[in-house]
């Protein structure tokens, strides 16, 4: 794995990592419904809202290589979204690294519930979240998004997968 070290993203990486992105599928994919297609760095910072929702990344000789955010939504529940690793730096151990420091930062910042939501068709991701220790909660919808959680915050057992 690159050595690698974490901090808060900036606009600039942002304008890097649109490059990491090559289709309009792949961005909703990545980012959600609703973006501006074809995007660029300073667009894209406003419509993840950036500078509101805590933004990381993982920087490796002074340009990110992977990227995420934590998204507060209230009653200490903290939501990982924009997960992104850099296209040159995947299957390296980066993403699994990436979501152990935002679940991390989630703790710090008091959260006892940790979610996500993935197209249940994007089956590297959800290879990863569930090797992270999150499993499904709750139905996909009509968009084909999963909700997932991370196991050992569920208190709710009767909506878990074995
Ligand atoms: C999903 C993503 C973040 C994974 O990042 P990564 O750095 O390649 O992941 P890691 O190297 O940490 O992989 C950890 C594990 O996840 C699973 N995994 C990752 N990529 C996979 C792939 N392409 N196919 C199958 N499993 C995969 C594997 O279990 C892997 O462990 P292994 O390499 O020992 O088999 C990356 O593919 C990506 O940026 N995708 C585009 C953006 C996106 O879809 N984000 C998710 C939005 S919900």
């Amino acid at each position: 794995m690159p050595d690698s070290h974490w901090r808060p993203a900036r606009p600039a990486d942002v304008a890097a990592i649109v490059h990491w992105v090559e289709t309009p599928k792949a961005l909703e994919r990545w980012a959600g419904p609703g973006l501006t297609w074809p995007t660029e760095g300073t667009t894209l910072w406003q419509e993840i809202d950036a500078s509101e929702n805590a933004s990381f990344c993982l920087v490796a000789n002074d340009a990110p290589i992977a990227f995420g955010q934590l998204v507060d939504k209230g009653e200490r529940r903290a939501h990982l979204a924009r997960i992104i690793v850099s296209p040159d730096h995947r299957r390296q151990g980066l993403g699994e690294r990436l979501c152990q420091h935002l679940i991390a930062e989630a703790h710090q910042r008091g959260a006892d519930t940790v979610t996500l939501n993935v197209f249940v068709d994007n089956l590297a991701a959800i290879d990863l979240y569930r090797r992270l220790g999150f499993v499904t909660h709750g139905p996909i919808d009509t968009r084909g998004i999963q909700p997932m959680q991370l196991r050992q915050f569920i208190h709710d057992v009767d909506n878990i997968d074995p």
